[in-house]
């Protein structure tokens, strides 16, 4: 089976509207209404698609946001069947503030091909589709990952950047990367777009690591996937309830570190439509009665693909 070009555009559509929803909220501090404006949408045309779908990435266990729930099915029960996941507000805190970065993100593939993902963290390393698969690795240390990225990429220590999510734990990364002259480009939210930052060297990202959550590291994996990048991730749990949720959802190695090609196997479309202006694509714009977004996809093409689309009010 193939993920048509119809079903594409159904889910960019989908991914704009759900952008459009969280608009009033923008700025506003109101994080949990953004996110139920955004997944309401997302759920009602989710529904109405010709798929038989099914949510294998969900929302809201971490952040007790209103939930597309894991397991939760959708669409009008015939055709194809379809994995979901779904993140209809990444950067619930950029729409709150009024920050750059935050955007709606959906993506899919056939039935059995998207990873399910515990809400719980996950250790994760990305890095562009110039370094050959297999070089870089989550296992090996800091020093020797970037020793390597030199090597592959003929750029001093000094010219690399890596992106990581500015958190405390991530201490000891920090201090290492200074140690060794390296440049961070901290994100304070929104790791699905710092994992895609590593995509095009305009971005001037090197490498992309560190601790985020879960159920984004498997929806960056399906962009990156697509675009020939390179990701590994391992689950990280901290609760005995983490454990077993995973357990139930069928993880058996706890420890396992996932290769992108067992993240996401075969064909899948990944689509974010931008709330507020970010560095992958501008944020909803509101003018003469309509919305303007902007959309980035992946539908198993070599290149991260972008949209615009004006929607007038009704
Ligand atoms: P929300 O959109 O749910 O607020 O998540 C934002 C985010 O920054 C993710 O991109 C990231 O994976 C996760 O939170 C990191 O979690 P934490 O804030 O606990 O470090």
């Amino acid at each position: 089976m193939k993920l048509s070009q119809e079903l594409l555009n159904s889910l960019i559509n989908i991914t704009s509207n759900s952008a459009i929803a969280c608009y009033p909220y923008i700025g506003k501090n109101e994080k949990i209404l953004a996110d139920k404006a955004a997944t309401d949408v997302m759920r009602d045309q989710l529904n109405k698609l010709n798929i038989m779908g099914k949510v294998v990435i969900g929302e809201g266990e971490l952040d007790e946001a209103p939930m597309l729930y894991i397991g939760e099915k959708l669409g009008v029960g015939n055709g194809p069947e379809i994995d979901i996941a779904v993140d209809p507000v990444e950067g619930t805190n950029f729409v709150a503030k009024n920050l750059p970065g935050s955007m709606s993100v959906l993506a899919i593939s056939e039935k059995g091909n998207l990873l399910n993902a515990p809400e719980t963290y996950m250790d994760k390393i990305a890095t562009g589709n110039h370094v050959p698969r297999g070089s870089i690795d989550i296992d090996f240390t800091i020093e020797k990952n970037i020793k390597i990225y030199s090597e592959i990429t003929n750029k001093k220590n000094s010219e690399i950047t890596v992106c990581l999510l500015d958190r405390p734990r991530h201490k000891k990364i920090i201090t290492k990367l200074q140690n060794l002259n390296v440049k961070i480009k901290f994100i304070t939210d929104g790791d699905i777009s710092g994992a895609l930052l590593v995509t095009n060297e305009k971005f001037n990202v090197d490498i992309f690591m560190g601790i985020g959550g879960g159920p984004e590291g498997v929806i960056a994996a399906a962009a990156l996937n697509a675009l020939n990048c390179n990701f590994q991730g391992r689950f990280l749990f901290e609760t005995d309830e983490d454990i077993i949720r995973a357990k139930e959802m069928g993880i058996k190695d706890l420890n396992k570190k996932y290769e992108i090609d067992e993240i996401v196997k075969g064909e899948s479309i990944f689509c974010a439509t931008g709330i507020t202006s970010g560095d992958l694509m501008n944020g909803v714009i509101f003018k003469n009665d309509k919305y303007i977004t902007e959309t980035i996809f992946t539908h198993n093409k070599s290149i991260l693909e972008l949209v615009k689309k004006e929607v007038s009010i009704t």
